[in-house]
C-alpha cells in the first residue's frame, strides 16, 4: 500500500485511512491506491464493513486544486465513489474536520456518514467557479432534500455536524475518539440486517420537493449571482437531481463541471484561492511571534469601533479610548447597536451578544492602555493628531507593544520616525465596516522588526482578515489604485456620461456598484474634506458638497433617495449642473460608451498597478488582486484587476492607454515600463523587482 492510503483490520472492520497532508486533498497519489484497496476490500471476507477515515487534521478538503486545468488521471473520484456504491457491505465515512468538495462527496459514496461533533461538511466549490463535479449535486438532495441542498451547494458555505444530522446528512455525531466509535458503528451495522441502500438509490426525499418553491428560491439566487456563472450551474444540476433519473443527472453534472472549469470565472476563483494563501506567507512568518492578549484602540468612531469589534469577535479583551466621556458614549452605544442589530437578524445570541459586550473596556486615559500587546490608532487623518497620539503612547506603551496606524493615506514611515521604537510600528489598514469586511493592508515602513509583521499578519488570520503586506505611499495599494479608477469620472460627466450610465458600466462589468453609487454610500464629505485638505479641487463633487449633497446620509448627492430609501434615483439638477458646467469649460458633449467607460477607469487602475508593483509598494502582482477582489469589490469572476489585465489581454490595454495619452495629456494614462513589458510576455512573475 502507498504511504498515502493504508488499510488495518480493526475486528474485522477495515479501517482505510488516507494520510496527504496537509488537508488529505484527493490528489492522484491518493486517488490510485484509494481505488485499489477498496476494490480488494470490497471481495475480501475478512472484512465485514469498511470505514474510511483520514489521518492529520482533517478529512479530506475536497478535489486537488493543482491538478484542475491538466489533463486527468484515472482513477477520477467519480470512478471511485461508483466503485463504492458497488460494496455491499456497510461502508462508513470518519469525518473529523472538514469535509469538503470531493470529499464530501467521496463520503455521499458511503452507506453512513459518521461525524466528530466539530466537523464541518460542505460543497464549497461554487467558491472556485465550479460546481461539484463527483456527484455530489445528484447524491446530497437525496439525503438533506432539494432545498437544503440547493442552498448549500449554491452558497458554499459548510454546515456543522449537528446541522447535518439534523438534515439527514450524517448519521451519528460522536465526541472523543472517532474513529473508535466509527468502527464500533460500522461493527454494529455489519451486524444487523442488509441490504445497505447506497445514497444514489434513495429517493424519499426528493418526492417531497415543491418544485415551483424550487424554482422560485433558483430565481431568487441567479438575480444575485452577478454575472457568475457557477451558482447557476450549481441550481440547474441540482434541480436535474430532481428531475432526471440519476444515471442522466450525473452526466449532466458532468458536462456543466467541464464547462465551468474550462472558463475563465472559475480560472479566476481558483487563482484567487491560492493568491490569498500567497500573500499570507510574510516575510519573516516562521520566527517567534509576539504575544498578543490585551488589544487597545484609540478613536471610538466609524473605524475605531468596527476595528475593536472585528478584535472581540476574535476573542480579544479591547481597551477603546477616546478623548472625552460623550465621544466614548457615542463608539460604544454604536457598537452595542451593532450587535443588536444582528441578534435581530438572528445571527446572534443575545448570550454572546452579552459575552461580546463583556469584552470591552472604555477610558479616556492613556495610562490604562500600559497592559496592551498592540494598539492601533483610529483618530482623525491628520498628521499633527497622529504624531501627537504616537507620542502619548510611546510614554504609556509597555517594551515591545507593537504601535498601529489605521490611516488611509498618510506617510507611516513619518509616523514612526516621531516616536522613539520605530522598529514596532506598522500600519494596520482596515476597510469599512472594518468588522464586516475582510481585508487587511498591513502598512510596512523601513524601519518596522520581522517579528513585527508576522506578529500582526498571524493575527489578521486569527480574527478572520484576508492581509496583505504593502509598501509606505501615499494611499499604499488599494486607495492609491482608487484614485487613479476615480481620475477620469468627472471627465467622463462632462464629456456627456450621465452618473447611471458610468455606474451602469461598472454593474454590467461586475461591481457590486458604481463609482458615483458608492460615493453616495460612504459619503461626499469624506473625499471633499480630504482635497481641502491637500489643496485639491473636483469640479463637480465639490459642487455637490457646497450644496450639502453629501449621498445617502443627506438623502441627496450624484442621485436622490427618497425618504429614507437607499435606492438611487436620477437627479435631473444634478444632471443640468453637470450641462451647465460642461458650456461653462466649453466641453463638448457627445455619447459615451460603455467600453470608453472602462477604458478610461479600469485601465488607469491596472496601470497604476503596474506603477505599484515597479516600486515594490506590492510584493506580487496575485497581492494587488487580493486588496481589490476583497476590499474594494473587484469581481472575482475575472480575478482583481492585475489577472483581468491577461484575460483582457494587455497588449490592447497599453494601445488604448496610449490614445488616451495622446487625446488628453494625463499621466494616468502613460503605460508603465512593466505594463508595457506584461504586454510583451504574458506574465507578473517576469516584470517584478
Ligand atoms: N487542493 C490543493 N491544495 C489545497 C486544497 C485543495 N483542495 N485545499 C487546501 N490546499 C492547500 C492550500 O493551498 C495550502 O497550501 P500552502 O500551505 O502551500 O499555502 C494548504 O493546503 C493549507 O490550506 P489553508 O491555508 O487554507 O488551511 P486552513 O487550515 O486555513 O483551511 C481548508 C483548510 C478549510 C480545507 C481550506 O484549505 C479550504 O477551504 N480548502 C479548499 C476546499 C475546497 O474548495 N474544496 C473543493 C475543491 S474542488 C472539488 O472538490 C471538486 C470536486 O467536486 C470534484
Ligand atoms: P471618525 O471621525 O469616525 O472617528 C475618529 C474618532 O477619533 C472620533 O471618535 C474622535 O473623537 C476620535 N479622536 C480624535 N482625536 C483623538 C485623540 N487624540 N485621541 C483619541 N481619540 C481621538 O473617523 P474614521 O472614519 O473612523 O477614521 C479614522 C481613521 O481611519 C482615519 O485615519 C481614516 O483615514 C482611517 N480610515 C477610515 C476609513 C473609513 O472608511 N472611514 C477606512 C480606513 C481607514
Amino acid at each position: 500500500m502507498s504511504s498515502s492510503v493504508s488499510v488495518a483490520n480493526e475486528n474485522g472492520v477495515a479501517v482505510v485511512t488516507i494520510d496527504n497532508p496537509p488537508v488529505n486533498a484527493l490528489s492522484f497519489h491518493v486517488r490510485k491506491p484509494l481505488h485499489e484497496a477498496l476494490a480488494a476490500l470490497r471481495d475480501d471476507p475478512s472484512a465485514r464493513a469498511i470505514v474510511i477515515a483520514c489521518a492529520g487534521r482533517t478529512f479530506i478538503a475536497g478535489a486537488d486544486i493543482t491538478e484542475f486545468g491538466k489533463p486527468v488521471e484515472q482513477p477520477e473520484l467519480r470512478a471511485i465513489i461508483s466503485l463504492l456504491e458497488t460494496i455491499s457491505k456497510p461502508t462508513v465515512a470518519a469525518i473529523h474536520g472538514t469535509a469538503l468538495g470531493g470529499g464530501l462527496e467521496l463520503a455521499l459514496g458511503c452507506h453512513f456518514r459518521v461525524a466528530d461533533q466539530a466537523a464541518k461538511l460542505g460543497l464549497p466549490e461554487v467558491k472556485l467557479g465550479l460546481l461539484p463535479g463527483g456527484g455530489g449535486t445528484a447524491r446530497l438532495p437525496r439525503l438533506v432534500g432539494a432545498a437544503k441542498a440547493l442552498g448549500m451547494i449554491v452558497s458554499g458555505t459548510p454546515i456543522s455536524a449537528g446541522e447535518a444530522k439534523a438534515a439527514g446528512l450524517v448519521d451519528a455525531v460522536f465526541d472523543g475518539n472517532l474513529l473508535a466509535e466509527a468502527v464500533r458503528f460500522a461493527s454494529e451495522m455489519a451486524a444487523g440486517a442488509g441490504p445497505f441502500v447506497p445514497v444514489r438509490d434513495r429517493n424519499n426525499r426528493l418526492a417531497e420537493c415543491d418544485l415551483a418553491a424550487f424554482d422560485a428560491k433558483a430565481a431568487e439566487l441567479a438575480r444575485k449571482a452577478r454575472g457568475l456563472e457557477a451558482p447557476l450551474a450549481c441550481a440547474e444540476a441540482v434541480r436535474n437531481a430532481i428531475t432526471l433519473p440519476i444515471d442522466e443527472a450525473l452526466a449532466a453534472e458532468r458536462q456543466l463541471f467541464l464547462k465551468l472549469v474550462a472558463g475563465d470565472q472559475s480560472r479566476s476563483q481558483r487563482y484567487l484561492f491560492f493568491a490569498e494563501r500567497e500573500a499570507a506567507k510574510v516575510p519573516g512568518k516562521d520566527l517567534q511571534k509576539r504575544k498578543i492578549a490585551q488589544v487597545g484602540i484609540i478613536g471610538a468612531g466609524t473605524m475605531g469601533g468596527g476595528i475593536a469589534m472585528a478584535f472581540v469577535n476574535g476573542g480579544f479583551p479591547v481597551t477603546l479610548l477616546e478623548t472625552s466621556g460623550e465621544a466614548l458614549d457615542r463608539g460604544l452605544a454604536m457598537i452595542e447597536k451593532n450587535y443588536s442589530v444582528s441578534v435581530s437578524r438572528g445571527s446572534l445570541s443575545e448570550e454572546v451578544k452579552e459575552q461580546r459586550l463583556g469584552l470591552f473596556k472604555g477610558s479616556t486615559d492613556y495610562a490604562d492602555l500600559a497592559d496592551c500587546d498592540l494598539i492601533i490608532e483610529a483618530v482623525f487623518e491628520d498628521m499633527a493628531v497622529k504624531k501627537e497620539v504616537f507620542g502619548r503612547l510611546d510614554a504609556v506603551a509597555k517594551p515591545g507593544a507593537i504601535l498601529a496606524t489605521n490611516t488611509s493615506y498618510l506617510d507611516v514611515n513619518e509616523i514612526a520616525a516621531s516616536t522613539s521604537r520605530p522598529r514596532d510600528v506598522l500600519g494596520m489598514h482596515f476597510f469599512s465596516p472594518a468588522n464586516v469586511m475582510k481585508l487587511l493592508e498591513i502598512v510596512r515602513p523601513d524601519k518596522t522588526a520581522p517579528d513585527a509583521l508576522a506578529t500582526v499578519a498571524d493575527l489578521a488570520r486569527r480574527i478572520g482578515k484576508v492581509a496583505v503586506v504593502v509598501g509606505v505611499c501615499h494611499g499604499f495599494v488599494g486607495n492609491r489604485m482608487l484614485s487613479a479608477r476615480g481620475a477620469e469620472s468627472e471627465f467622463l460627466l462632462l464629456e456627456g456620461a450621465a452618473p447611471s450610465q458610468v455606474d451602469n458600466a461598472f454593474t454590467d462589468f461586475g461591481w457590486p456598484m458604481g463609482p458615483f453609487q458608492m460615493g453616495d454610500l460612504a459619503g461626499l464629505d469624506i473625499g471633499w474634506r480630504n482635497r481641502k485638505a491637500r489643496g485639491q479641487t473636483a469640479v463637480i463633487a465639490d459642487m455637490l458638497c457646497e450644496q450639502e449633497r453629501f449621498g445617502q446620509k443627506t438623502g441627496r448627492g450624484w442621485y436622490r433617495y427618497e425618504s429614507g430609501s437607499r435606492q438611487p434615483a436620477a437627479d435631473p439638477e444634478v444632471e443640468a449642473l453637470i450641462r451647465d458646467k460642461a458650456v461653462e469649460r466649453g466641453v463638448a458633449r457627445r455619447e459615451i460608451g460603455a467600453d470608453e467607460i472602462i477604458e478610461r477607469t479600469l485601465y488607469p487602475l491596472v496601470n497604476e498597478g503596474a506603477k505599484i508593483l515597479e516600486e515594490g509598494i506590492a510584493a506580487r502582482a496575485s497581492d494587488i488582486d487580493v486588496v481589490w477582489v476583497n476590499g474594494y469589490g473587484f469581481p472575482i469572476g475575472k480575478g482583481g484587476p492585475m489577472f483581468w489585465a491577461g484575460l483582457e489581454w494587455a497588449a490592447k490595454i497599453v494601445e488604448r492607454l496610449e490614445h488616451w495619452h495622446e487625446r488628453t495629456g494625463r499621466a494616468i494614462f502613460e503605460p508603465a515600463p512593466v505594463l508595457r513589458r506584461f504586454a510583451e510576455t504574458g506574465s507578473w512573475e517576469s516584470v517584478g523587482r
